[in-house]
């Protein structure tokens, strides 16, 4: 804790998200509730920007040196995906609280990993899924709660970009990123709609991870030119997924395809009703029988947020201040991001085997 009572934060990895969400988004904006104290980044430059553009007062070259603070309770782990698992448990065990960036790790082993840790010491382990806290996803899962749905027995997940990949970072870095589309923007899909079925316990998935355009030299690049040498993840994937309960799921996931738009959206088939969530405009419609005829609902006025990595941090600090667990706030818990990646993973192998693999 700071002298005046202040969650105490440090950041590990100051990079893209770091800055310009979990920094200026989320913890900036509470400043009675918290303080950034320190950050940490391998690259001297970032540490440099810390201290200098972002007045951070302590800046480290390792995570190690950061953890090492007494004086910090918390922090978010915002590296690529490959150094998530080791820095959350690490940060865990020096007995700090994390709110680690999404996909929580490279496969599932990992993530459990870092749940056990989590339950080892105690402490709070938060995932980034941020799309959840959206003005209208909380208004769709609250007409889920009210049973508008009636049985909610499928539901359709996309999140499909036309010519839209990284060009900075790890992410077409197949061993530093554990995957491309499907890892990267797949995982926030597909935890809005676990998160309105109820998280059903996903039990089989049968799905293909392809590259057919993102080895491809002089393609327009809507994100700039990308290293089409270096490109060593799928830049489309497909999946079906089934649930213990009977339930079923399909996935899109792509970084490049012919088609109109970005498309980040998920369909929900219900007994009582049905609804599809545009995620990227935050509204939906309900689709309806009533009054003796189909009648569609759409979303009119909705609250603004300025930022759901902003609620996700407000969420963060409130589960420590007022020692509530992060499923009692409302946020993305390990055990619940680990169903996200089981099903990532499931993919990948059933991609390569050709068949149903199944997730125990
Ligand atoms: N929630 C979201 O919507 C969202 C959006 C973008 C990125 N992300 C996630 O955030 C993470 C970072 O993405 P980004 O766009 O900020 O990437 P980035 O490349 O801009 O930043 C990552 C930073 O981590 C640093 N780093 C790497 N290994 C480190 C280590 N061992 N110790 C300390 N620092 C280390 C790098 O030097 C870099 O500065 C990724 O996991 C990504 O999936 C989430």
């Amino acid at each position: 804790m700071t002298k005046d009572g202040k969650v105490a934060v440090g950041i590990i990895g100051f990079g893209g998200i770091a800055r310009g969400a979990h920094l200026t988004s989320g913890y900036r904006k509470l400043p009675d509730w918290c303080e950034v104290v320190a950050a940490a980044d391998i690259l001297p430059e970032r540490c440099a920007q810390a201290s200098g553009q972002f007045g951070i007062p302590e800046t480290y070259a390792t995570h190690t040196e950061l953890l090492a603070r007494d004086d910090i309770d918390a922090v978010s782990v915002c590296t690529g995906n490959y150094a998530h698992a080791p820095i959350t448990i690490d940060a865990l065990r020096a007995g700090k609280h994390v709110l680690c960036e999404k996909p929580m790790a490279m496969n599932a082993e990992e993530c459990k990993a870092m749940i056990a840790a989590q339950k080892e010491t105690g402490k709070k382990l938060q995932i980034g899924f941020n799309m959840r806290y959206s003005p209208g996803a909380q208004s769709l899962k609250r007409a889920v709660e009210a049973g508008e749905f009636g049985e909610i027995y499928h539901a359709a997940a996309r999140a499909i970009r036309r010519r839209r990949v990284p060009s900075q970072g790890v992410f077409i870095n197949k061993k530093l990123n554990g995957g491309g589309p499907l890892i990267d923007i797949g995982v926030h899909i597909t935890d809005m709609t676990l998160w309105l079925m109820g998280h059903p316990k996903p039990v089989a998935t049968v799905g293909s991870a392809v590259c057919k355009m993102g080895k491809t030299p002089g393609l327009v690049a809507e994100w700039g030119a990308w290293d089409t040498e270096a490109y060593t993840v799928e830049d489309f994937a497909s999946a079906y997924v089934r649930f213990e309960d009977g339930r079923t799921m399909t996935l899109l996931a792509s970084f490049l395809a012919n088609i109109d738009e970005e498309h980040f959206d998920t369909q929900l088939f219900g007994t009582g009703a049905g609804a599809f969530f545009d995620a990227n405009a935050g509204k939906y419609k309900l689709y309806r029988e009533e009054f003796g005829t189909l009648t569609d609902t759409t979303t009119g006025w909705l609250p603004s947020v300025a930022s759901t990595h902003g609620k996700e941090i407000e969420m963060f600090l409130k589960a420590i201040r007022e020692d509530m667990t992060i499923d009692e706030v409302g946020a993305a818990t390990g055990e619940q991001a680990l169903m996200v990646t089981q099903i990532m993973d499931a993919i990948y192998k059933s991609s390569e085997t050709g068949g149903e693999v199944a997730i125990s």
